[in-house]
């Protein structure tokens, strides 16, 4: 076999971007596809939250742009794939079950509508990811990080549907409930309307809809795409 045909023998190492809301299963999809694939998952939401993190314990003002900058130029937030999961680390230590919490969630949707806090993520993410051979997930995978991607997944699902199951993933009943539901709604809100890269599926993106989809069905739908594209 000469090198040419070994090359070409040799499958591509796609980069593949997952977007879409809370709750349309992105996560986990992105993982069971990247473990299939051999591939790396990135998932970006967890850099907003680690950094939404360290705003909290440092007190800084989540409104104010130019320190949360700052913040994140003095913090090493790692991305760490393991077997069991990604884990999330922020200066060293692990953070993964901490960036959960509802106090984070709040306001990683908050300190993500600036535009230079972007910026400042847009470029580790592009680093990060930069070999290919990686499925990273978040809102503006396809339009900003990687507008060449080779695929792009648009994953969306009805928003009674999302609420109900962001519920049963976090074990929600109750009173609770309602008032969880309306935080995801009002970041799907802040999502969608932000002026700097809201939420949109790239024009090149395959939306799937899951609200009827069982997760077999949408993976399977998306590793047809995948074979399409290697
Ligand atoms: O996907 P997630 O819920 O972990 O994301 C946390 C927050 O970060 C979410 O409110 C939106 C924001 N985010 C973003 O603006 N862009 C991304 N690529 C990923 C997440």
């Amino acid at each position: 076999m000469n090198d040419r045909t070994q090359a070409d023998s040799t499958p591509r190492k796609l980069t593949i971007a997952i977007d879409g809301p809370a709750g349309a299963g992105k996560s986990t999809i992105a993982s069971r596809l990247a473990r299939k694939l051999g591939y790396v998952n990135l998932e970006s939401g967890a850099m907003y939250r680690a950094l939404a993190l360290k705003a909290i314990d440092r007190d800084a003002s989540f409104d104010d742009e130019d320190a949360l900058v700052k913040l994140a130029e003095n913090s090493r937030i790692q991305l760490e794939p393991t077997f069991g999961g990604n884990r999330t680390l922020l200066d060293g230590k692990d953070v993964s079950s901490r960036i959960r919490e509802r106090d984070v969630t709040e306001a990683a949707s908050r300190i993500s509508i600036h535009p230079k806090v972007r910026e400042w993520m847009v470029a580790r993410q592009r680093e990060m990811g930069a070999g290919g051979g990686v499925v990273m997930e978040g809102r503006d995978i396809g339009t900003q990080v990687f507008p060449h991607a080779d695929l792009k997944i648009f994953l969306d699902a009805d928003p009674v549907v999302r609420e109900q199951r962001r519920m049963e993933q976090q074990k929600i009943k109750g009173d609770v409930a309602a008032s969880v539901a309306a935080e995801l709604r009002e970041r799907d809100r802040r999502d969608r309307t932000r002026t700097a890269s809201p939420l949109v599926a790239a024009s090149d993106a395959v939306v799937i809809n899951s609200t009827a989809l069982s997760e077999d069905e949408v993976l399977a739908k998306v590793e047809e795409l995948v074979r399409e594209k290697s």
